[in-house]
């Protein structure tokens, strides 16, 4: 495992220029990628000298870890950096800029040129080098830029401050190699590439004798999980494996391409314990014509050929999605499509998407893109659609008792713990915060269609 005594004489000499109480401030944007990214960039700050806090007006360091999936997400980094100029000018402050979209070239010089009070700028792939390019701006006094465009890096064995002490993201791979034909991931994240199977088997062991119960198994497409020198190792492989670690009581991973995903792994949904009965497949379209155009490679007919098997292995699967409205050229009969798509499956959640141009894809490219209003409007039709069935499934659990994990307390009413369901449920119910941690029965007695709320059943 990568130890940050490799960085050790640099830590040491930053740590002797720091205030004892420098702390940071980390600024999350997009995926659960950058988000578990955000883990391992606190720790590594953590070990260079710089507490955590979640107050941004206390940071010396404030980073933003940003995406460029979406315009909107582009805008809301800009829309923040420029408040830190202000705050800039008021206290001595360090402002670090990272993730996708400093992997981008358009996006990071629109920072350089527009946003000069910026002292780092890093890639998604150097995160272990922070304690350096720290080190270097404080000694020069000007900006240092270090964008890593190989991806295998260090990073992958890189501990990480968790979020939660009893739930993880863990990597398997990076990259993606599909370039459907809207997305900016293959540009700013690479080409697959697998961790070795053993790495990722460690990695959980030590998590789960740190108290971990939970895994998310991160990736682009962890369908295509494909380790080098491991010849035929498949991503079911890796659950089946994971699946024999004591102690280890759930397993999660995201995403999923339709194109991919195997008889086998719908089969251990039924057959393997903690396989949480959760699937995130994202669809995107419902239209044949727009699934073509999306460089999808699937048919409306094959994923709900999928969505019937996996529900008659595992009948109580709950099922999520990625669609987007708006794709150029979309007409109101593909729009339809995915409407009678949505009711055909019967999600139980949904990311839904307005599509958003990305120069350097394909689809950009296409001059016959949908206006504004009409986007909109069938963004609406499409929420409209689903949030109804979202309501009638949670509904449905109403009188059975569901096993939870207790994530902490919620943020309305302080006197309500919050935790998901296996079939990822956001469920509350009164309890005590010395409950945090643990896997609970309770009995569900109401539902909406973003969550549920029970009682603690008496063991
Ligand atoms: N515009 C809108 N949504 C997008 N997504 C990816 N690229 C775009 C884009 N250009 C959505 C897809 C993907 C999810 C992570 O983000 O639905 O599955
Ligand atoms: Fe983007 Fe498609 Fe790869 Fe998902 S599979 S990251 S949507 S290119």
């Amino acid at each position: 495992m990568y130890s940050i005594n490799q960085e050790e004489q640099i830590i040491h000499i930053l740590k002797e220029s720091l205030a004892p109480d420098a702390s940071h401030h980390i600024m999350t944007y997009g995926c659960q990628m950058n988000e578990h990214d955000s883990e391992k960039i606190s720790w590594v700050l953590e070990q260079a000298g710089f507490k955590p806090t979640e107050d941004p007006d206390q940071a010396d360091l404030i980073l933003l870890n940003t995406c460029s999936i979406r315009h909107s997400a582009e805008d809301k980094v800009y829309g923040k950096l420029g408040e830190l100029k202000h705050q800039k000018r008021k206290r001595k402050l360090t402002i670090a800029v990272c993730g996708c979209m400093m992997q981008r070239k358009e996006s990071r010089d629109c920072v350089l040129k527009k946003f000069k009070h910026v002292d780092i700028i890093f890639g998604t792939n150097n995160i272990y080098k922070l304690p350096s390019l720290i080190l270097e701006h404080y000694e020069t006094g000007r900006p240092v830029l270090d964008i890593e465009e190989n991806f295998q890096t260090e990073d992958d064995a890189l501990l990480a401050n968790r979020y939660y002490p009893y739930k993880s993201f863990v990597n398997i791979m990076y990259g993606c190699n599909n370039f459907c034909s809207y997305c900016i991931v293959p540009y700013t994240r690479g080409r697959e590439v697998s961790r070795p199977s053993q790495d990722i088997l460690r990695e959980v062991k030590n998590l789960v004798k740190s108290g971990v119960a939970e895994i998310t198994l991160l990736g682009q497409n962890v369908n295509s999980y494909a380790p080098a020198l491991e010849d035929g190792y498949s991503f079911t492989n890796l659950i089946y494996d994971l699946a024999e670690i004591d102690g280890l009581k759930r397993i999660r991973f995201m995403t999923s391409h339709p194109k991919d995903i195997s008889k086998d792994l719908l089969i251990a949904f039924r057959d393997l314990d903690p396989l949480c009965n959760f699937l995130h497949l994202p669809v995107q379209a419902g239209s044949n014509f727009i699934l073509d155009k999306m460089n999808r490679h699937y048919h409306r007919e094959d994923y709900m050929r999928i969505i019937d098997q996996v529900k008659s292995l595992v009948p109580d699967i709950a099922l999520c999605t990625d669609i987007m409205v708006g794709f150029p050229e979309e007409s109101e009969r593909d729009f339809e499509d995915t409407l009678d798509l949505v009711r055909y499956v019967e999600y139980d959640s949904a990311f839904t998407f307005l599509y958003s141009p990305r120069e350097g894809t394909p689809a950009a490219k296409n001059p016959n893109q949908i206006p504004k209003e009409v986007k909109q409007a069938r963004f609406n039709r499409l929420t409209d659609t689903l949030y109804p069935i979202f309501e009638r499934k949670n509904k449905q659990l109403i009188g059975q008792t569901m096993d939870v994990l207790v994530e902490g307390v919620s943020k309305q009413d302080k006197t309500m713990l919050t935790g998901r369901t296996e079939s990822f449920k956001l469920t509350h119910f009164k309890g005590d915060k010395n409950l945090i941690g643990k896997i609970l029965p309770i009995r569900i007695h109401s539902a909406n269609s973003f969550n549920l709320e029970g009682e603690l059943v008496d063991k």
